[in-house]
C-alpha cells in the first residue's frame, strides 16, 4: 500500500566489490587539490577481480548513533575529509535524484548515520592502487544504498583520483577536463576487458610493505619543483595519450608495451626530477626492468612492458602465449627460496623450458620477489548479491569482530 511504501525503511545495507587499475599513461599532479583536478588526462587498463579487489558494505540505519568505519576490520577515522565529501557527493546526488521524481517507493533517510567495512584481498598502501579501488568500491557502494546512478567517476575522483578510473572495466581514460569546478573531469570506457582476450597481467609483489612517499604529498613537492613534470602534462601526454589509444584499438602490443614502459620510466623520472627527491623504485624493481628488457632484446621484439606505480612492486603486461615463459625465466631469476611456492599460487600456468641463451641472459637475484597474478583485464564495480558475504552483521557491526 502506498502508506507502508511510504513509510523509511530501518536498516538498509548493500555490498559492493571494485577492481584495482593500473595506469599505463600516468597521473601525476594537481590543478585542484580540493576537487582533484590533474594536469593530465590518464589511462588505465582495470584489473580483474579475481585477485585484487575492495570488498565493501554500506549500512544505514535508524539506530545507528554515528557513523562508523572499519578497515580490513580495525576501526578508522570516519571524518577524512575526502571520505565526507564522496558520502557528501552521494548523498546530494540523491537528494537531487528524488526531488526530480515522485515514484520513488521507500526512501532512505539521508539522515541516517551509516556504518562501512571494508576490506582488500591485498596489501594496502604498497603502491598497488589500494584507494583507487577502495573509494571506487566505497562510492559503488553508497550510490547503491541510497539508489543513485549515472555518472559515479566524479563522486569517486573526490576521493582519490585514480578511484575514478575504477568505476569502469576495462581500457579506461580520465579526461582532465577544463572547467574550474570539474565536472568534466570525469572518466571514460575506451575499450571493454573484452576487447583484448590475450593481455594478461601479472603483479609482482615486491614488498608489501608502505609506501615512504604517499602520492598526494609527492605529487604536490612534484608540482612544486619538476620542470620535467610541467612538460610532461603540456607535451609528452598529449601526445602519448592519442598514440596509446591508437596501440589498444588496434591490439598491437609491441606499441603498447614499450610506450608503458616509458612512460613509467618518465613518471619516476619525474619523481627524480621532483627537489627533495622521491625513490619509489628498489634494487629488486630495477632488476625486473632490466629481465624485462633482457628477456625481450632475446626475443628480438617486445613481449613484456613493466610499469610502477608510487611503491616498488611491478605490474608485468604481457599476451597470454608469454606467460609460461616468462613466469618460468622469473621463477629461475629469483629462486622462491624466502617464501617457498608461493609465489606461484594461483597462476594457471604449466612449466616452460627455456632456451640456454636466455637463462645465460638471466642474473639470478638475490631476494624473490612474490608475485601474485592477476590474470586479465576485468570488469568495472560489482554488486554482490548473496547477503551472505556483507560485512556487516544484522546489528551493523563488523562480523568478524561480533
Ligand atoms: C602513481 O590517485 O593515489 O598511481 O589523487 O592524491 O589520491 P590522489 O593520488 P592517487 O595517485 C595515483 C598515482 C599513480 C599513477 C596513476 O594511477 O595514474
Amino acid at each position: 500500500t502506498s502508506s507502508a511504501m511510504a513509510e523509511e525503511r530501518a536498516l538498509a545495507m548493500v555490498t559492493c566489490t571494485a577492481p584495482v587499475n593500473i595506469a599505463v599513461i600516468k597521473y601525476w599532479g594537481k590543478r585542484d587539490n580540493d576537487l582533484i583536478l590533474p594536469i593530465n588526462s590518464s589511462l588505465s587498463v582495470t584489473l580483474h577481480q579475481d585477485q585484487l579487489k575492495t570488498t565493501t558494505t554500506a549500512a544505514a540505519s535508524r539506530d545507528f548513533t554515528e557513523d562508523r568505519l572499519w578497515l580490513n576490520g580495525e576501526e578508522a577515522d570516519v571524518g577524512h575529509p575526502r571520505l565526507q565529501a564522496c558520502l557528501r557527493e552521494v548523498r546530494r546526488l540523491a537528494r537531487k535524484r528524488r526531488g526530480g521524481s515522485a515514484e520513488d517507493a521507500a526512501p532512505l533517510s539521508l539522515s541516517y548515520k551509516i556504518h562501512v567495512a571494508t576490506e582488500n584481498n591485498f596489501p594496502t598502501a604498497a603502491g598497488l592502487a589500494s584507494s583507487a579501488a577502495g573509494y571506487a568500491c566505497l562510492v559503488s557502494a553508497l550510490a547503491r544504498l541510497y539508489g543513485v546512478e549515472g555518472e559515479l567517476s566524479e563522486v569517486a575522483r573526490r576521493g582519490s583520483g585514480s578511484a575514478c578510473r575504477s568505476m569502469l572495466g576495462g581500457f579506461v581514460q580520465w579526461q582532465r577536463g577544463e572547467r574550474p569546478d570539474g565536472r568534466d573531469s570525469l572518466a571514460h570506457q575506451v575499450a571493454p576487458e573484452t576487447h583484448w582476450p590475450e593481455l594478461r597481467v601479472l603483479v609482482l609483489v615486491v614488498s608489501g610493505e608502505k609506501k615512504q612517499v604517499a602520492s598526494t604529498a609527492g605529487m604536490q613537492t612534484s608540482v612544486d619543483t619538476s620542470p620535467l613534470l610541467k612538460h610532461r602534462a603540456e607535451v609528452v601526454v598529449p601526445e602519448r595519450l592519442a598514440l596509446m589509444m591508437r596501440h589498444i584499438r588496434e591490439r598491437d602490443f609491441e606499441g603498447f608495451g614499450q610506450l608503458t614502459m616509458q612512460d613509467s620510466n618518465q613518471f619516476h623520472a619525474t619523481c627524480l626530477d621532483t627537489f627533495p627527491p622521491i625513490f619509489y623504485l628498489n634494487d629488486l624493481s630495477r632488476h625486473i626492468i632490466a629481465l624485462a628488457h633482457r628477456f625481450n632484446a632475446h626475443h628480438g621484439r617486445t613481449k613484456v612492458a613493466y610499469t610502477f606505480d608510487a611503491g616498488p612492486n611491478a605490474v608485468i603486461f604481457t599476451l597470454a602465449d608469454t606467460v609460461a615463459e616468462f613466469v618460468e625465466v622469473v621463477r629461475r631469476s629469483f629462486p622462491p627460496a624466502t617464501n617457498g611456492d608461493q609465489f606461484v599460487r594461483g597462476l594457471p600456468v604449466g612449466s616452460a623450458s627455456l632456451p640456454e641463451e636466455l637463462l645465460a641472459a638471466v642474473d639470478p637475484a638475490p631476494a624473490a620477489p612474490n608475485p601474485s597474478p592477476a590474470p586479465q583485464p576485468g570488469p568495472g564495480p560489482q554488486l554482490v548479491d548473496d547477503p551472505s558475504q556483507h560485512l556487516l552483521g544484522a546489528d551493523g557491526l563488523p562480523r568478524r569482530c561480533a
